[in-house]
Formats: structure tokens, sequence, C-alpha cells
């Protein structure tokens, strides 16, 4: 089985290079997942280079159809699995290993533009995603190249960017005791740390260097570290909008959480909600949304891409995974 590239009308071009690479199986291919996945086995080099370099793949028509074909591709891609610890979305493991939904939070409210685990100090190298059902309207994964955001994040408010940039930023998050799917950051404290134990739940926010209180409600009020905002990817050296600003401002808005206090600068003083919203508004011009087709699969370099997920009606099952590098 061969892969080649297509085109698709969402797709954008910037300099030359395609965003995303969008590849197909060549016609009279066997349609048989073990030759897809002897396929990316072969190309798992190649696939890397090419991710760094677009910044996102899609592969479309590919023979996949189910979360263990999912799991068995990213498994010959030779993608290091890491665990999902630390980050806010509701989420339901599927596989043993390694696929879990992606956020199952409302679908009448969107997830704004992030890069996945932009709060922890290590976030994952690569995100995954495999549509098993497409919603019947909307519910895209917005993407969007990191490096134009940084660009026009800098246009828009150069003194609050250049504060941004030396001090970074905090995040302040209430999370529940239990689930909440009503929210979008309604993962509880005992998911988030894979612990029903306070005391373990204590141990690795203290490796990542997370404060808390817990609250006379069960609920555990958490502010992290000081993380950088803008990141240089060592592989490229582009500066990218690494942080999880817009979401944090925009969207994590719940009974517990004010959005407008979920992201502070370094020093504890607040953000620049203007430049925030008008830096949204740029990712919006910015990005490519595809309408998803069942058997779709996205590879995303999180750290080069930053993405979202439109609001959506009827059925939509999306699966994620996160890799390391
Ligand atoms: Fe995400």
């Amino acid at each position: 089985m061969n892969v080649q590239p297509i085109t698709i009308d969402e797709q954008k071009t910037f300099d030359g290079v395609s965003f995303p690479l969008v590849l197909a199986p060549e016609p009279g291919s066997s349609g048989e997942l073990d030759d897809f996945v002897a396929w990316i086995s072969a190309n798992a080099k190649e696939l890397k280079a090419q991710l760094r370099e677009h910044g996102a793949i899609l592969f479309r028509g590919c023979p996949l159809g189910s979360a263990e074909a999912f799991e068995a591709v990213l498994e010959a891609g030779d993608f290091e699995p890491m665990p999902y610890v630390g980050g806010a979305a509701p989420r339901t493991q599927v596989t043993a290993k390694r696929i879990l939904t992606a956020n199952e939070s409302p679908p009448s409210e969107p997830i704004p533009f992030h890069h996945e685990m932009a709060q922890v100090p290590k976030p994952p190298g690569y995100v995954f995603f495999y549509c098993d059902v497409a919603a019947e309207r909307g519910g895209e994964t917005a993407i969007v190249l990191s490096n134009r955001v940084y660009k026009r994040f800098v246009e828009i408010d150069p003194d609050f960017a250049s504060e941004v940039e030396r001090q970074g930023v905090r995040y302040v998050r209430v999370m529940p005791d239990q689930d909440d799917a009503t929210s979008p950051i309604g993962r509880s404290w005992r998911s988030t740390f894979l612990t029903d134990d306070r005391a373990e739940a204590e141990a690795k926010m203290r490796e990542i260097g997370t404060s808390w209180t817990w609250l006379d409600s069960g609920e555990l009020h958490t502010v992290t570290s000081v993380v950088p905002a803008i990141r240089e990817d060592d592989r490229t050296g582009q500066k990218t909008f690494f942080n999880s600003m817009v979401a944090a401002y925009t969207g994590w808005v719940d009974s517990r959480n004010d959005p407008e206090r979920a992201v502070i600068l370094g020093d504890g003083t607040p953000v620049s909600g203007d430049a925030i919203r008008k830096t949204a508004e740029a990712m919006t011009e910015e990005c490519v949304a595809f309408p998803w087709q069942a058997g779709d699969l996205l590879f995303v370099d999180n750290r080069l891409v930053l993405h979202s997920r439109r609001p959506y009606e009827g059925a939509r099952r999306i699966l994620a995974s996160i890799a390391l590098a």
C-alpha cells in the first residue's frame, strides 16, 4: 500500500507549504488495515519530519474502523505513549493502553484553540484524533499554526506581548470532587490525577509545581507554577503562542470558576482581556476547519499547532491520544 498527497478545499498554503498535509491511499490500494499499519511503520521517521514541516497531517480514506486500529497505527508510528495527567477535560478511556475519547464537554459549547496540556511543564509532542462518527453539523477540530498566532499577538499589543513572553503565566482552576459533564473544565481532581487519594494527588501536584487548597466542598483550588507562554520550538526555531490564555480566559467558565481570573501573569497581575480577545479573533482568521469524515485520522504536532473544537449537532465520536515524542 502507498499513500499520496491530495488536496481538500479547506486546506491553506503558507510560504508554499500546505496546511495540513492531506494524505490518502493511492487508487487501487488494498484497503487492508494491516497494509496501512505496515506503511505507517515503514514511514514512521518521515512522518515525524512531515509533521515538523506541515504542522499537521490528515489521513483521509484510509482503512481504519476502530479504536484498536487507531492504536495500532500510533504504535506503528513509533509515537511514545504518555498518560493524560493534568488535563482539564472530561474524557473516557477507550482502549487499555492509549486511546481516550476527545473532550466530552457539551456540544453547544466551542472549545477554544489550545496546545494540548500547555499548562503542564512537559506537554505532549503530538496529539492525534480519529473520527469514529462525524457530527451531523459542525464539530470541526479546527487547527492553526502557532507561529502565525504569535506574530499576530505581537502586532495586536506589543507591550502586553512582551510582558507575557518575559514573565510567563499561571493558571488558576477549581476542580470538582467528581467529574462534572456539564462543564468544559469538569474533570475532577480524582480523574485529573488518576487517584482517589488526596495525598497521592498532592504528590503529583508537588511534582509539577502546582500549589493547592482543599475547599470545604471537597473541591480543589489549584494554581500552577509559572509556565512559559511563548516557546521557541527547538527543531524549527519558530516562536509559538504556546499557552492556554485564550482557552482559559474565554472558556474556563462554570459554577466554580471565573474565566477572567483563570490566567494571570507570572507576577500575579491580571492579563489584558482585550488583547486575548483580539488574538482569539486572529486565530479564527488564520485557522483551517474541515468537516470530519468517518475514518479520518489527524496527526497534530502539538509544539507547532493549536487545535479547537467547534460546536456541533447530532452524534459525534472523536477519539484522541497523545504522545510525548
Ligand atoms: Fe485538546
